[in-house]
């Protein structure tokens, strides 16, 4: 049996996201969404607003050194200009939580979901977007001060403007290519402009993004596939990281996805029909390699409602993750998707990515067999493998 050790001071831990775990949340365009019909209801979600510090004692349980949150933005401003002192404080004493149970912080500032007023004026199509995120970011992160190190401004933007913009699936239901540009590059804008105004403010502060890239393969015969290929991974995995290069202090890497022309292997899938193919995971890291910035992964899990892929699916992963380190991969930590059970988007709360089960009636927590045998690894820093 082989033991990989990983690198001293690694982060283990979990992500979450706002919307998708905390209830109660009304003001945003997803809450506005569901009460016109058009996606399912977070409502109480897993109650993680009010549950938060149970949630982290579990984490600490399983020995997980690190946390990923987001923090709200229609709850810091419900209304445009009008911040809510309540609401950064709510976040501030979760901050104190995790702070106290020994987990670092890895604060997410914007996860997908927009105030209603913002949505209104168009979100990040328009063009003085930058200008209100800006203050968003400015705001949260004067009142946090110092109690969070590790600032990710953006999660997956081009998901978003895939989903919002190409496929129109998410609000605000657009298909439009030209919308779909100019959102990214509002993104693009409103990412540096924030990186620049809180180093001035904090220069210790850390801050990147969370990227989901993809693995884009082609069999050597497929001339078109070789061509979609080439131009995927240079427009999807890059074009956004080279234009916030020199406005990033790491690179948060969420990944889930491989998509390969002119051939197939054989491979299992996940609840939510994804294929799953660890290696993917060691081809997307090598390609980071030229950023030369510390990775952390942001995200990477499956959804398994019945628990028997997930311990074999981290363990496969961080095999390959490890493989990348000893490629001369910076990586310096690893959450998985996610700590809890939660809302999925357009698929509402069926897929169950958790190492928590939730049990929506009763909100009572199942710590499932999966997080046991990651919370072996987080414990000793280090993976046995039958290799
Ligand atoms: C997102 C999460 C989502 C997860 C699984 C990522 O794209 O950041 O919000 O739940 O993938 O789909």
């Amino acid at each position: 049996m082989g033991k990989l050790r990983f690198p001293d001071k690694f982060f283990w831990g979990s992500a979450t996201s706002s919307y998708q775990v905390e209830g109660g949340i009304e003001y945003n365009d997803w809450a506005q969404a569901a009460r016109e019909g058009k996606m399912p209801a977070a409502g109480k979600a897993a109650d993680h607003y009010n549950r938060y510090e149970e949630d982290f004692d579990i984490a600490k349980s399983l020995n997980q050194n690190a946390h990923r949150f987001s923090i709200e933005w229609a709850r810091i401003e419900p209304e445009e200009g009008r911040f809510d002192e309540d609401a950064i404080e709510h976040y501030r004493k979760v901050l104190q939580a995790l702070r106290g149970k020994g987990l670092e912080p890895f604060v997410t500032l914007w996860h997908f979901t927009l105030p209603i007023w913002f949505a209104k004026m168009g979100g990040f199509e328009n063009k003085k977007a930058p200008f209100y995120f800006a203050r968003y970011c400015e705001y949260v992160v004067s009142r946090l001060g110092e109690r969070a190190q590790f600032l990710i401004t953006i999660n997956e933007p081009m998901i978003y403007a895939g989903q919002s913009y190409m496929k129109g699936i998410w609000p605000p239901f657009r298909k439009n290519i030209f919308k779909f540009i100019k959102v990214v590059n509002n993104l693009i804008m409103s990412h540096n402009i924030v990186y620049g105004k809180i180093k001035l403010s904090d220069p210790n502060i850390l801050i990147g993004i969370a990227k989901n890239n993809m693995d884009f393969d082609s069999s050597r015969f497929n001339f078109a596939g070789r061509l979609i290929q080439i131009f995927l991974r240079l427009f999807w995995n890059h074009y956004f990281l080279k234009k916030i290069s020199r406005q990033q202090d790491f690179i948060g890497l969420n990944f889930y996805f491989h998509k390969h022309f002119g051939y197939k292997i054989y491979e299992k899938k996940s609840d939510m029909g994804w294929a799953i193919y660890p290696p993917a995971i060691h081809h997307v890291l090598m390609e980071l390699k030229k950023y030369r910035k510390p990775i952390y992964i942001a995200e990477n899990g499956i959804a398994d409602a019945v628990d028997s892929k997930r311990a074999k699916f981290i363990k496969d992963h961080l095999y390959w993750v490890h493989r990348a380190i000893h490629d001369g991969i910076d990586v310096r930590g690893y959450f998985y998707w996610s700590l809890l059970d939660n809302f999925e988007w357009d698929k509402g709360f069926e897929p169950r990515f958790g190492l928590v089960e939730m049990n929506y009636e009763t909100m009572e927590r199942g710590i499932r067999s999966s997080a046991y045998e990651y919370k072996k690894i987080c414990e000793t820093n280090m993976l046995e493998t039958n290799n």
